[in-house]
């Protein structure tokens, strides 16, 4: 008979929950810890009175033969729909339709359906922020979180947050530590609009090459979300960077300013607008990692980080540190 672990994971983004559904259904007790209230991480929704709004993760693609499959599975079971909106791209001069063949697809109704349907029949303990990992004599791990209270024992741990919350909890395994130091994460701000009338438009997302933005979303435009004519706007990491520590109603006008540059509009006053600030948005460059591990030490660190900032690349990350555990039993 095989040996049935204890796994914990830290973080319930699409790492983290992608390596808990694989090792879940290999037969291990899986427990996920999150900081947050909800799960999802940087695949996040706003829900407010206004209308459901995606604030981090915009939609995603499938490349990879395995993500492929398993997004077929999310779109039988209707937690993930098609979104294919008429796109734009901004450039110095002029706004220009660029329509492509691109499939993209966003979570139904709402990003986080996504991460709700992952998490279903999984454990989760969320709004405990994990602050240490102590390996024991008996080669097991607890885990402290910021009340100072444990958690544990757990044969095995697998952490799946952005690469500067990963190195305070290797410290265990040097190697791992110093890879994550070495990731540089990116800022960025990202600003929700909801107007009463809809703007005069066809833009229902748009590629930004010039100004503070980088991103264009209509919000609404989305399968199955309701509410206002809502949009969704990124800054580009150097704006962020240069105001991380701007007031957000200084950040509405700056963003709301150059969103009706790109769009060559006058805006109408917003019925809604809501401000938020990534730490880490992004990271620098692509690393080529897929995941990390410490076998003997029964540690894994899976992210977008080991391979690139897209959910795509979380989900790889996640099922190869789900791997990399499975091989070492
Ligand atoms: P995360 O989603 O960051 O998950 C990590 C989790 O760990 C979080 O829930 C966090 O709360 C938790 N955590 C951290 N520290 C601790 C701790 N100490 N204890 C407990 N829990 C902890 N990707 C695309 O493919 N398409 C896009 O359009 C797109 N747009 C984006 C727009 C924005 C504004 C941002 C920020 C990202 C975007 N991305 C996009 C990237 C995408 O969101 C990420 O690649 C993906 O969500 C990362 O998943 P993850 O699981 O690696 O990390
Ligand atoms: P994708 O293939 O749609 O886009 C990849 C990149 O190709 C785009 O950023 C854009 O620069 C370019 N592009 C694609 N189609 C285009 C078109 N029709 N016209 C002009 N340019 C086009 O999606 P992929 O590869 O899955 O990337 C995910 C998206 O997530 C990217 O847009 C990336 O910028 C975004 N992202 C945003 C973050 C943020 O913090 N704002 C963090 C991580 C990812």
């Amino acid at each position: 008979m095989t040996q049935t672990f204890e796994i914990a994971i830290i973080g319930a983004g699409m790492a983290g929950l992608s390596a808990a559904t694989a090792l879940s259904e290999a037969g291990h007790r899986v427990v996920l810890f999150d900081k947050s209230r909800g799960s999802g991480g940087r695949m996040s929704t706003k829900r407010t009175d206004s209308g459901d709004l995606d604030m981090g993760a915009q939609y995603f693609t499938a490349r990879d033969s395995h993500f492929r499959q398993a997004l077929q599975g999310w779109l039988d079971r209707g937690w993930v729909a098609e979104w294919s909106p008429r796109l734009f791209i901004r450039n110095e001069d002029e706004l220009l339709e660029s329509p492509d063949d691109q499939q993209r697809y966003v979570g139904s109704p709402r990003m986080t359906s996504l991460s709700r349907g992952l998490l279903e029949n999984l454990e989760f303990i969320s709004q405990t922020r994990i602050t240490g990992l102590q390996h024991t004599d008996d080669e097991r791990w607890e885990l402290q979180d910021d009340t100072g209270a444990s958690h544990g024992p757990f044969d095995r741990v697998v952490v799946a947050t952005p690469a500067p919350q990963a190195v305070p909890l290797l410290g265990a395994a040097a190697h791992l530590e110093q890879a994550a130091a070495q990731v540089q994460m990116q800022p960025g701000w990202t600003l929700a609009l909801g107007f009463a009338e809809p703007l005069d438009t066809a833009v229902e997302a748009c590629f930004v090459r010039v100004g503070a933005l980088d991103w264009i979303s209509r919000n609404s435009s989305k399968p199955g979300r309701q509410g206002l004519d809502t949009w969704v706007l990124q800054s580009n990491p150097r704006w962020a960077m240069g105001n991380l520590e701007t007031e957000k109603s200084q950040v509405c006008r700056e963003l709301s300013t150059a969103f009706a540059e790109v769009l060559n509009i006058d805006l109408p006053k917003p019925a809604f607008e809501l401000a938020h600030r990534w730490l880490y948005a992004r990271s620098e460059g692509n690393c080529n990692w897929g995941a990390l591990a410490a076998p003997e030490k029964g540690l894994y660190v899976c992210g977008d980080w080991c391979l690139g900032g897209r959910l795509e690349n979380a989900w790889i990350s996640g099922q190869q540190a789900a791997q990399t555990l499975l091989e070492r039993k």
